[in-house]
């Protein structure tokens, strides 16, 4: 109990504005998920193609250590971009299509990082509009955890995890695939919200990878 509280406190200390919902951005806003078929499916023989030197890479090694390599969350540093680009780009239409939170794959599906990454941006978003920027739509990434550029298979963005261990790439929604689908369906999204979607998910699905 004591930990929510302060939780909640430094929620309010550290992120944009706490709560909001999608009724709070014009109507016309788009939301979304970015994410690409061939870095998730592989596809390396599709349409008579042949495995490349990305597929080779793809597949290499996966690092196994455990150190935490989650990205801070600094919210205020999208809304100072959104500002400048206000301020001194004459303010044109935006479309934010990268913004997610990294973790690694072989982790818990309840991402709690991602679930604060994404109510921290998304609030600072809502600032930045509410003081003039011309923001148009905010795409996530990633709807699937799939092979990424930089780390392979080895970390993941998405809301959802993808079991590549399975023949089917099973698929399986994460807490913030939850958390995302409760904002976009409308419900105000706050430090409150937080604690009600854990004790949920956690009675619905106390599912960890390892
Ligand atoms: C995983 O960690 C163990 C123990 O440190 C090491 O021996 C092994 O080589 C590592 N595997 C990979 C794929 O890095
Ligand atoms: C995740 O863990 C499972 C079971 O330990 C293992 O079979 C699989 O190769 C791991 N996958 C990745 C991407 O680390
Ligand atoms: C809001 O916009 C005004 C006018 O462009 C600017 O002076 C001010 O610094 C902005 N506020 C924040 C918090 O960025
Ligand atoms: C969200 O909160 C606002 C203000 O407290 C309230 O007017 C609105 O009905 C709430 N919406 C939902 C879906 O709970
Ligand atoms: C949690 O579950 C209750 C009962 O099923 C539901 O009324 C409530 O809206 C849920 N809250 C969230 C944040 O999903």
């Amino acid at each position: 109990m004591l930990r929510l509280v302060l939780l909640t406190s430094l929620a309010a200390l550290v992120l944009g504005t706490d709560k909001f919902s999608r009724d709070d951005f014009p109507p016309d806003f788009v939301f979304g998920a970015a994410a690409s078929a061939y870095q998730v499916e592989g596809a390396a023989n599709l349409d008579g193609r042949t495995p490349s030197i990305w597929d080779t890479f793809a597949h290499a090694g996966i690092r196994n250590d455990t150190s935490i390599f989650e990205y801070p969350i600094a919210p205020w540093g999208l809304q100072g971009i959104l500002e400048y680009i206000k301020q001194f780009y004459g303010n044109p239409p935006v479309y934010i299509h990268e913004n997610g939170q990294r973790t690694r794959r072989n982790s818990t599906l309840e991402d709690w990082p991602r679930v604060k990454y994404l109510h921290g941006y998304i609030g600072s978003l809502l600032d930045a509009l509410r003081n003039g920027s011309n923001t148009r739509g905010y795409f996530t990434w990633s709807f699937l955890d799939l092979f990424e550029m930089l780390d392979g298979y080895e970390s993941s963005y998405g809301l959802y995890f993808v079991d590549l261990d399975d023949p089917d790439l099973k698929r399986q929604p994460k807490l913030s695939a939850h958390w995302y689908s409760n904002f976009l369906k409308g419900k105000n999204i706050s430090s409150d919200g937080y604690i009600e979607l854990q004790k949920n998910i956690s009675a619905v699905s106390p599912y960890f990878l390892e």
